[in-house]
């Protein structure tokens, strides 16, 4: 069998969380390959919302596994409040989530390290969600971090020390102050409570279960336009957010992938720092994060918000080898009586259709074309039929410009909102 991968093809918050939670009963195993508790992926259904940060977006449904790769950064005091909050739920997590060995750990003092070097860089701040990613992979990068597989050495507690004492030494270089003892018992405690779980080698059992015909779904989080190679750099995220990390954050082949679904909104948001060529700065901004209630899962952050930019969605369809296309929010377009999307840019008078390597503000102008909208409410629609014609030739366009098709729209946060197209 093939691993399935499902990933953001813009900034982030496309609805990851929704889709894959949609597709589940279609799977044996989920699996997310990268990231951390940078993400918020939010699922709602039975009149409950429910935001995951570390666990796949698969835990709530039964009969199905859920992997956290070795491609995951785990900070281990947010995931054992996940476990919690789902425990509080009635989700008994432990029989149903498997910890890769080699999957990295955040330690405190790599959440001071982001914060301390977000406090330094000032205005030129990459808008971190403060959850000590980067310098967790730097570490890993660096060969000093720790992992998953560590915390059964006897020594352990030594290799923590010995890390947070390095740590310590840079801080020591930063005006930053801190108080390690606030955190540091709640991280031993979360250690100790995850020795208890399922870590296991999860690149050799995940083979296995294809070899045995299990279906996979690896969920990606973030999206392309933060992937550390192909992300407009340096405001990016520090993992592989392409589909490519799910070869190295799973240890599964590139022969063994099989269809990969990208997920965009049928706008742009984007939260944190960093270019964003259709940007909206004025009141049609504001109306579309209004009505698209666009406030971080994470951070709570506003997101940035804009329209649908085509040579970005294009670019990151391209990098990713997408199969199949999954279109998200069109309810929230509703508003609109005309729907611009971004068709090229202006560089110094040039026609460009491809993302540039500088994006910068003041050279860069976005070409709008606009597009009929679908006024009213799409929320109660739940078949292709139903579809306002004018959705269907918005969506029959990007089909045309990227080369797949969509196979997936979505009109509403609630699991039923969801349109499986034929
Ligand atoms: P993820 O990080 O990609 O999983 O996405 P987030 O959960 O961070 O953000 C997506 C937000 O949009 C969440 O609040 C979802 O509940 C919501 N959402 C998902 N799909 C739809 C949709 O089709 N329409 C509307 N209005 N909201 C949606
Ligand atoms: P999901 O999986 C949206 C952004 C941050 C910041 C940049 C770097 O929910 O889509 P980091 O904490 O990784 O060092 O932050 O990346 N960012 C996200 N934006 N959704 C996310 O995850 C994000 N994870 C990180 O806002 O600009
Ligand atoms: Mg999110």
């Amino acid at each position: 069998m093939k691993v399935d991968v499902l990933l953001g093809l813009q900034w982030g918050d496309e609805g990851k969380g929704k889709i894959v939670d949609v597709l589940t009963p279609q799977y044996d195993i989920i699996a997310r390959f990268q990231g951390g508790p940078n993400a918020g992926h939010t699922l709602e259904f039975d009149g409950m919302k429910h935001v995951l940060h570390t666990i796949p977006s698969g835990i709530f449904r039964d009969d199905v596994m859920n992997v956290i790769g070795n491609g995951v950064v785990i900070d281990p005091v947010i995931f054992q409040k996940e476990v919690d909050d789902l425990a509080s739920l009635g989700v008994d997590v432990n029989p149903r989530l498997l910890i890769s060995r080699k999957a990295h750990l955040i330690l405190p003092t790599h959440r001071l390290l982001d914060a301390a070097n977000e406090k330094e860089k000032g205005k030129k701040k990459i808008g971190s969600t403060l959850r000590g990613i980067g310098p967790t992979y730097m570490d890993k990068t660096g060969r000093n971090g720790l992992r998953v597989g560590d915390i059964f050495r006897p020594d352990f507690k030594q290799r923590y020390d010995q890390l947070v004492k390095k740590h310590c030494g840079l801080l020591s270089h930063f005006d930053f102050e801190y108080d390690l003892s606030a955190f540091e018992p709640d991280w031993l405690e979360s250690i100790e409570r995850m020795r208890g779980m399922q870590v296991i080698d999860s690149e050799h059992w995940l083979n296995e279960q294809l070899d045995a015909g299990k279906r996979v779904l690896a969920e990606g989080a973030q999206g392309a336009l933060l992937d550390i190679d192909f992300g407009s750099y340096p405001f990016v995220t520090s993992s592989t957010t392409t589909s490519a990390g799910a070869c190295t954050g799973l240890g599964i082949a590139p022969t063994r992938i099989g269809e990969v679904i990208g997920i965009f909104k049928a706008y742009c948001t984007r939260v944190g720092s960093g270019p964003f060529p259709s940007e909206l700065h004025d009141e049609v901004g504001d109306k579309l994060r209004e009505a698209g209630n666009e406030f971080g899962a994470t951070t709570g952050r506003p997101r940035r918000c804009g329209w649908l930019d085509m040579p970005a969605l294009h670019y990151a369809a391209m990098i990713n080898g997408v199969t199949t296309l999954c279109m998200m929010k069109a309810d929230v377009l509703g508003d609109f009586d005309t729907v611009p999307v971004c068709t090229h840019y202006e560089v110094d008078g040039e026609h460009v259709d491809k993302l540039p390597y500088v994006v910068d503000e003041g050279t860069l102008k976005p070409h709008t074309q606009d597009m009929p909208g679908w006024p009213g409410d799409q929320t109660g629609v739940r078949t292709e039929e139903e579809l306002p014609k004018t959705l269907v030739e918005y969506m029959a366009y990007i089909e045309a410009k990227i080369g797949s098709p969509i196979g997936i729209v979505s009109l509403g946060p609630n699991r039923l909102q969801t349109i499986i197209r034929k």
